[in-house]
């Protein structure tokens, strides 16, 4: 997430500056080019040369010391930055920053820049609370720039209480979720405009819900599937221009207005009416959860109790998405896949067994991804390995995103 984003790295002089070196690591790793400026205080608690050694690029304190001719440093710096962070933030610095004075290497850079700036203030308790940096953390907030707040516990002072600067895997986790955020906005403000136009003249198939498998009249197997994902599909396709038939199993919520609905049962119906639509269909989208195994039998009344055990025998239901891709021609194919473990091993399983286009999978171990949630966050895979990662955002930008996609796959596949 953090490959090729360009951040630049405030250190300010408190204890916390020893918590630097792990986070310029952890940046480092994730693939972040960070470029650290120190101030004259911050070389007490830490070396210039642990972090230029961390980094591998040169640490700056001096604003004077300018090494290459043909650029400002602060400037450069200032300019090239995707992302300035300030950790730890003194409340010396926070001052300076809410008074817009630059007086340092830091403060000239965090003036000059055009970049977002994010600070993790580190203090004393008291300082943390006393109503002047109080109100110069609100000034900065109130001009866009985002504060990981400190944590709270047993500071190097001795006092207890807030103003431990947040552990650098947190912060690492917060910038990460900054970038992604920052993508989602860029990709919809480009895509927004030409989106209505994107599937116009294509017929789409969507399959939804949790397939109904009978035991008897009143039980049933089924899954955790409330439909959102589907339905948030169909209604994407829909807006893009699309001829939409939605296909859909059991369901929480009620399908999108205006879309063509056919509701299903059990996941013999969804075979059937996928099959019934899939001659003259262009893209096809399997977000359902179908049974692998149905019931045997289904009893025509209801089952009686009886003795201590039962054995229900079940039997494998036909794999739509298989035949689909098998019977495939001009058909563009996209499967999903709920995982548990191995997700990319699994979802590249099944693009080859079923030989689907694309298959998303989704981790449903992780909050807010899956069965039932407004959101997702899922790996879209083809033939080569990972097309797209999408991370944590409602549905409907899921929808917006995959759709983007295969629409831009099968606009290729035309010429
Ligand atoms: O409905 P929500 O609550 O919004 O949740 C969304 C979701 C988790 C259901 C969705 O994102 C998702 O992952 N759907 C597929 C779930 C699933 O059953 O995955 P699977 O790995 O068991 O199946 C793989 C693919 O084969 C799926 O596209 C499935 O539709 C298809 N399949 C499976 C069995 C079968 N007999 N026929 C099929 O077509």
């Amino acid at each position: 997430m953090l490959n090729g984003k360009v951040i630049v790295l405030g250190v300010t002089g408190g204890i916390a500056a020893y918590k630097a070196a792990m986070l310029c690591s952890r940046l480092v790793q994730k693939g972040a080019d960070v470029h650290v400026i120190m101030t004259e205080s911050a070389k007490q608690f830490i070396t210039e040369l642990t972090l230029q050694s961390l980094t591998k690029n040169p640490v700056y304190s001096d604003t004077f010391d300018e090494r290459d001719p043909s650029v400002v440093s602060h400037i450069h710096l200032a300019d090239m930055a995707d992302l300035v962070l300030v950790a730890p933030a003194t409340a010396n610095v926070i001052g300076k920053m809410a008074h817009g004075l630059a007086d340092d290497m830091l403060t000239t850079t965090l003036l000059a820049t055009t970049a977002p700036v994010m600070i993790s203030p580190a203090m004393n308790v008291h300082m943390y609370t006393h109503p002047a940096v109080v109100a110069n953390m609100e000034t900065l907030v109130s001009r866009g720039v985002s504060m990981i707040e400190p944590g709270e516990g047993l500071l190097a002072c001795g006092y207890v209480g807030k103003g431990r600067m947040e552990e650098p895997e947190t912060i690492v986790e917060v910038v990460e979720r900054f970038f992604e955020q920052q993508e989602t906005t860029e990709w919809s403000m480009a895509n927004e405009a030409k989106a209505p136009g994107l599937l116009e003249g294509k017929k789409v198939i969507v399959t939804a819900g949790g397939t109904i498998e009978r035991i008897d009249p009143v039980r049933y197997i089924t899954n955790d599937s409330s439909g959102k994902m589907g339905f948030a599909i169909a209604k994407a396709a829909k807006d893009m221009g699309a001829d939409v038939h939605l296909i859909a199993a059991h369901t929480d919520v009620s399908p999108p207005e205006g879309v063509k609905t056919e509701r299903v049962e059990s996941a013999q119906d969804m075979y059937d009416a996928v099959m019934r639509e899939f001659d003259d269909s262009d893209l096809i989208i399997k977000a359902a959860a179908v049974a692998d195994y149905r019931p045997l039998k289904t009893a025509s009344s209801k089952l009686k109790k009886q003795g201590e055990k039962m054995t229900l025998e079940l039997v494998k239901t036909t794999d739509i998405l298989e035949t689909l891709g098998k019977y495939k021609q001009k058909q563009f194919l996209i499967g999903f896949a709920a995982e548990t473990d191995s997700v990319e091993q699994y979802a590249m399983d099944k693009l080859r067994r079923k030989n689907c286009d694309l298959v998303v999978a989704n981790d449903v171990t992780k909050s807010g991804v899956g069965f039932g949630t407004d959101t997702n966050s899922v790996h879209i895979y083809d033939a080569e390995g990972l097309a797209l990662h999408l991370p944590l955002m409602s549905k409907e930008d899921v929808a917006r995103r995959l759709l983007a996609l295969a629409a831009e796959r099968m606009t290729k596949g035309e010429s």
